[in-house]
């Protein structure tokens, strides 16, 4: 029966009989007419655009798949390690490497941990402390919470990244893991990974990359003149034992779509759990979820075919130059500055005058959708917003800087 809760809002019952699908459609366009909506160009603070328009297509096709029991769909199956393997392939993965689609980078984060937490058991070792850079985004806090261990969160260089130094000190053999970011929450700082690769290695510390965001960026980073700018960020640091990589995000997948990469496929093992009842067949699974959607695997496996590297290429070329004109606007503005200057396509922008807060305010209440971070607003150049968008948001910016 309807209610009403505590707030005095009306508690909807489950209806007793059901409606036309007209209607049912209807109702629901009505109701999430308030949404956001990427096409109207406001969303300017999110890592997530609208999915390229192929994985509409994909994901009509394959709703019903469910990549979780794989003796039912074989097929989806092969697709969705093809494409693991097309994402290690372009993270410069040995032919050990390996991993899952996942949810988001947050299951990713929480496995990577889980199998790192499971490898140093097995070498009959109790590491408990999880050592991030300051930055690290909130994933981590749940990883840390879910499997018990320390977090520790290591102080930044003036360029935002995480200073080896400090971490060097905290450094132990009770270490689990240490984890940097190629495209930090905040910023998309890129943290000095060979660095502290050269300081983890052979030390038996677990070493995870959070490129859930810089993952499709940075292999296809160029100047304006053309040249390649990719920071070493990958397997090619040997130290790296894996990384996290979301297609959902500049990878322009369809959601869910996160990616996990192992050196070593073999290690990831240490987690899985044999599930006998399947319709398809006794099989394991290694992941936090059990039943996978199969077509936002599919939509990756879609998009890599179908963009290649020129693709992407094209796609961080165009984000990257509006990132550029537009923190020249920043950079020539007696309001706004920039906290850093941009490793990819994200911005941090503050008022010279006036506290982050309140300048972030006003921009939500002229209908930005802005990042709010403790010392800036953050910008995404994402493909959703073009041009005139990108206009009418640095006014915007502006006009919020000098109240
Ligand atoms: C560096 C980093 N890691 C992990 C995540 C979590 O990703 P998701 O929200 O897809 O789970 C984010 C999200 O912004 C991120 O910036």
């Amino acid at each position: 029966m309807a209610g009403n809760d505590e707030t005095g809002r009306t508690r909807p019952a489950f209806p007793s009989k059901g409606r036309p699908v007209d209607a049912v459609l209807r109702e629901l366009e009505a109701r999430t007419e308030r949404d956001f909506h990427y096409g109207d160009g406001r969303i300017a603070g999110s890592m997530i655009s609208a999915p390229h328009p192929l994985t509409y297509d994909v994901f009509a096709r394959a709703l019903e798949k469910n990549v979780g029991d794989p003796g039912l769909f074989p097929g989806s199956v092969e697709l969705e390690l093809e494409a693991v393997h097309f994402l290690a392939d372009l993270l410069h993965g040995p032919a050990t490497a390996g991993g899952h689609l996942v949810t988001g980078g947050n299951e990713a984060n929480i496995v990577a941990m889980w199998v790192a937490r499971a490898v140093a058991r097995g070498r009959g070792e109790r590491r408990s402390r999880l050592l991030v850079p300051e930055h690290a985004h909130v994933s981590w806090d749940k990883a840390a919470s879910l499997l018990d261990l320390d977090l520790e969160r290591i102080e930044l260089d003036d360029d935002h990244r995480m200073r080896t130094a400090r971490l060097v000190d905290r450094l132990g053999p009770d270490v689990l893991a240490v984890v940097a970011a190629a495209g930090c929450t905040p910023l998309g700082c890129v943290d000095p990974i060979e660095e502290v690769g050269s300081r983890v290695q052979g030390s038996g510390i677990w070493f995870h990359v959070d490129a859930a965001y810089g993952g499709l960026v940075l292999p296809f980073l160029r100047n304006e003149a053309g040249d390649r700018l990719t920071p070493v960020f990958d397997f090619r640091v040997r130290a790296v034992d894996s990384i996290t990589i979301d297609p959902h995000k500049m990878g322009l997948a369809a959601q869910p779509a996160g990616g996990l990469l192992f050196r070593d496929e073999a290690k990831s093992r240490a987690v899985e759990v044999a599930i006998p009842y399947l319709a398809g067949g006794k099989s394991s699974q290694a992941t936090l979820t059990g039943t996978r959607s199969g077509a936002a695997a599919l939509s990756v496996w879609a998009l890599i075919q179908h963009l290649g590297l020129e693709g992407y290429r094209a796609i961080v070329d165009e984000a990257m130059e509006k990132t550029r004109r537009f923190a020249a606007r920043v950079r020539a503005s007696y309001r706004l500055e920039l906290v850093v200057e941009p490793s990819m396509n994200i911005l941090g922008v503050r008022p010279v005058r006036g506290d982050v807060p309140s300048f972030v305010q006003r921009l939500r209440f002229a209908s930005w959708a802005i990042g709010e971070f403790k010392t800036h607003a953050r910008i995404v150049f994402l493909p959703h917003l073009t041009d005139d968008r990108l206009e009418a948001l640095f006014d915007a910016l502006e006009e919020a800087a000098s109240n």
